[in-house]
């Protein structure tokens, strides 16, 4: 695969890496990145459960996970072509929500526009002290174009959603663990080791089990009560199955570490 804009990069035990590096730019999204990004995620779509049982996204630098949308870009668009560059945008963040291993943001600087929008895609985001968050988009005039709107307001409820997409304002790392927007925030250099460790904590768990968590809880959220209980008791009957149950159960029971194998 060429990539221009991401490195991806495998660990030990399944964990991928996929770091966005466009550091002249603030690692902002192009088309060609939003490409590119599409490309890893059909790759590691493709994997085996033990071959990708992680991916932790993060920015090059310092200074920012993403700035946003590339305006340089955008500053040429007609609405056609607007149209079509958020629905590409919006369609690829999809794959990545619904993508079937876990996904942890590590947010080391700014989160912006489309940066805020990636971040949201993700299962849940760590942040680094000097991290930035915001949806400054109606500063020039625009507004979120990848999900910004819909996926905040879930997260954080719809009044700090609204504050902060029609401000346009930024808020710290501190205020974003207050709403409840990341989950934990670190020292800058504390960030990628904390990631590293939950990430490892979540390959040794059942994948198959991860997955279905990870799908129950994103689906469940847009079903009704009683719809989404059935899609809990359905899920939760067929990972019996598989031998991944058979072994973490067995495992408790003989007081021993589950080797889970994705089967
Ligand atoms: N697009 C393109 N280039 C960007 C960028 C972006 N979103 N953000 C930063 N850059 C570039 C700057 O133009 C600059 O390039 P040059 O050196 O060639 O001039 C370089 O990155 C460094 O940026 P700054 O000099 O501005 O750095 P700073 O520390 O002074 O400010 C910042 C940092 C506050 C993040 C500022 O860069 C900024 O406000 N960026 C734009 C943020 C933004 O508005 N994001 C939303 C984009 S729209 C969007 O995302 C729509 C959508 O939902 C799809």
């Amino acid at each position: 695969m060429e990539l221009k804009n991401i490195q991806l990069k495998t660990e030990e035990n399944g964990i991928w890496t996929l770091t966005m590096n466009r550091p002249q730019a603030l690692n902002a999204l192009n088309r060609e990145t939003i490409l590119e990004l599409e490309q890893c995620l059909h790759f590691l779509q493709e994997k085996t459960f033990l071959e990708a049982r992680t991916l932790i996204i993060t920015g090059s630098g310092e200074k920012a996970f993403v700035a946003g949308a590339d305006i340089k870009e955008m500053m040429t668009l007609e609405p056609e072509q607007a149209k079509s560059f958020a629905e590409k945008g919006q369609k690829v963040l999809r794959n990545l929500e619904m993508l079937r291993m876990p996904v942890i943001a590590a947010v080391n600087g700014f989160a912006l526009g489309g940066g805020l929008e990636l971040a949201l895609s993700c299962d849940f985001i760590y942040a680094a002290e000097n991290a930035k968050f915001g949806l400054p988009e109606v500063s020039l005039g625009l507004m979120p174009g990848f999900g910004g709107c819909v996926r905040l307001a879930r997260v954080v409820g719809l009044n700090k959603a609204r504050e902060m997409a029609m401000t346009g304002d930024m808020i710290t790392a501190s205020e974003a663990l207050q709403v409840g927007l990341v989950q934990k925030v670190l020292s800058n250099t504390d960030l990628m080791p904390a990631v590293m460790k939950v990430a490892s904590g979540l390959a040794a768990r059942g994948p198959r089990a991860v997955a279905s968590v990870k799908r129950v809880v994103l689906d469940g959220f847009d079903n009704t009560i009683d719809g989404a209980l059935a899609l809990e008791s359905n899920s939760f009957s067929k990972l019996f199955q598989f031998n991944d149950s058979r072994e973490g159960m067995s495992a408790f029971i003989e007081k021993r570490k589950a080797q889970f194998n994705g089967n």
